[in-house]
């Protein structure tokens, strides 16, 4: 089974933005650890990261097809305003799961606004890193 992780705007800075809210770890760390972990499971993680809407747009719909079971997904702040990314997200009948490595919910007010969660499954937000295992996990069980 295979999941794809798509991360979005500024998260190829992780590491170096906001330690303090993000942690110290790259998302090459991070994707490491989610692969390793994922294959421990039995499910393979193929990982994309843009900056660009559009590109991301285009990440959901290749979730469309036979080769992913579902998608992780952590659209940064186009959580917060992309119905591009609903829409998209929408359009294919594959359970997404939307991440976030921060509480959202405890942080400014214009993030406690996603525009994606009700086209998800579930919201996993605030766990770190772990905001991604658990949602590999859920996604997992969900299709088997
Ligand atoms: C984030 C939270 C968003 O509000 C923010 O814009 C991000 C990261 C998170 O993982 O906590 O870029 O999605």
């Amino acid at each position: 089974m295979k999941i794809l992780v798509i991360n979005g705007p500024n998260l190829n800075l992780l590491g170096v933005r906001e330690p303090e809210i993000y942690g110290n770890r790259t998302l090459n760390d991070i994707n490491a650890d989610i692969a390793a972990k994922a294959k421990e499971i039995g499910v393979e993680c193929e990982f994309f990261q843009s900056n660009s809407e559009g590109e991301l747009v285009s990440a959901v719909h290749s979730v469309l097809g036979d080769e992913y079971a579902g998608c992780v997904i952590n659209a940064g702040a186009y959580t917060h305003y992309s119905y591009a990314l609903h829409d998209a997200i929408s359009s294919v009948n594959k359970p997404f799961i939307e991440v976030h490595m921060s509480n959202v919910h405890s942080r400014e007010e214009f993030r406690h606004t996603s525009v994606i969660s009700a086209v998800c499954k579930g919201i996993i937000a605030g766990l770190g890193e772990n905001s991604y295992h658990l949602a590999v996990q859920a996604i997992k069980e969900m299709v088997e």
